[in-house]
């Protein structure tokens, strides 16, 4: 079995963020998102992945190399534009060939890993097996109609959902797929839908099994997503203390402080984490808040957010919150006169002032 993780796409719902990075690179708790699947599928039993990879291919393989680092060994597949889910799986081909393979969108978490699932998969030999989970806003998602445990049809992004199960960015496919692929046509937004060519298997009588899963997931394609994910992994951190805490600062509650990191009379409540080599001064972290490495915080507030690396945010007095702030921002008090709010702001950037 080999798996294809989708590492491509053109993530307009996390601008300004992917204007200039990966989205599956973004840490979730300190981790890029990426690194989650690939631990995932790694644990599955699966050790030959395939990558597909667009605009951001260099991005993508100085993260994950050659894939040694975890035991895998990586393939790069370059789409030459994100055309689709199903066109990603129309260009591996030659990478899988007549295998079975796992597929894994680079952008989602499955908390509790995939390899009960895989094993399932393995076992039943169905054409293909799809994951299932309730959701509250069916609309956003593509939607599966069941009768009993068959699959009648796969919609996506219903405007009168026909249920409340979603598909979930993992799939497992045997060869049969490419048949699908090769043969469905391009949907109204010009992309090559996996619903399609997931229903022309169903319509074909081909064997596509249903899995619904309990466990949490998400697809953190949107900025609430991704603070959620990064909500529900820091609660599952150990706390832990590998860099300096002077003794006017407190640390309470789940907090991991990696190496080289500093925190200068400070107070952080946790979970969160504080990254290598940061320093943390005079300021308050509070839950549920990822801080990379190399960042500065001084004489600021901040909780329930996730700051990128070599970012600082200096001399803010009023709490920052529900926030993603990219690599290299720098946010601080304005120190010339006239008093005045002053930006350099990318394209499809938001900012709220009081
Ligand atoms: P999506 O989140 O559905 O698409 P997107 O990344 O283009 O984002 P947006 O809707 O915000 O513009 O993609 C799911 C995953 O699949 C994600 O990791 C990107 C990847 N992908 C590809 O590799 N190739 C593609 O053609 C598409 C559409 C997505």
């Amino acid at each position: 079995m080999k798996a294809l993780i989708l590492s491509g796409g053109e993530g307009t719902r996390l601008r300004p963020i992917t204007h200039t990075s990966a989205k599956q690179l973004v840490p979730v708790a300190n981790k890029p998102i990426l690194f989650y699947a690939i631990e995932a599928i790694k644990e599955a039993g699966i050790d030959n992945v395939g990558i597909i990879v667009g605009e951001t291919e260099n991005e993508i393989k100085s993260a994950i190399g050659d894939g040694s680092q975890w035991g895998i060994k990586a393939t790069y597949i370059r789409q030459e534009a994100p055309l689709g889910l199903a066109h990603a799986v129309k260009i591996a081909e030659p990478f899988i060939k007549k295998e079975s393979f796992v597929m894994f969108l680079g952008d989602n978490l499955i908390k509790d890993g995939i390899k009960s699932l895989v094993d399932e998969f393995i076992e039943r030999k169905p054409n293909a097996q799809i994951l299932l989970a309730r959701v509250k806003d069916p609309q956003r998602f593509g939607v599966a109609e069941l009768s009993g445990d068959k699959i009648v049809r796969l919609i996506e992004k219903p405007k009168d959902p026909p249920s409340d199960l979603a598909l979930v960015g993992v799939y497992m496919f045997d060869k049969n797929i490419f048949e699908a692929v090769n043969n469905i046509k391009p949907s109204w937004r010009n992309e090559l839908e996996i619903t399609d060519a997931i229903q022309y298997m169903v319509d074909k009588g081909y064997d596509v099994q249903p899995h619904i899963i309990n466990g949490w997931w998400k697809d953190t394609g949107k900025l609430e997503d991704m603070l959620e994910a990064n909500r529900i992994i820091l609660d599952t951190l150990t706390g832990r203390c590998d860099g300096f805490v002077d003794s006017d600062s407190h640390i309470i509650g789940k907090v991991v402080i990696e190496k080289g990191a500093e925190v200068i009379n400070s107070i952080i409540r946790g979970p969160a984490i504080i990254g290598e080599n940061t320093k943390i001064i005079n300021s308050f972290i509070g839950p549920f808040t990822s801080v990379y490495f190399d960042v500065v915080i001084k004489n600021s507030e901040i909780e329930h957010s996730i700051i990128l690396e070599k970012s600082s945010i200096l001399d803010i007095h009023v709490r920052i919150e529900d926030s993603l702030i990219g690599k290299n921002v720098e946010v601080s008090k304005s120190p010339i006169k006239p008093k005045a709010y002053r930006f350099m702001l990318g394209d499809n950037s938001k900012v709220g002032v009081l």
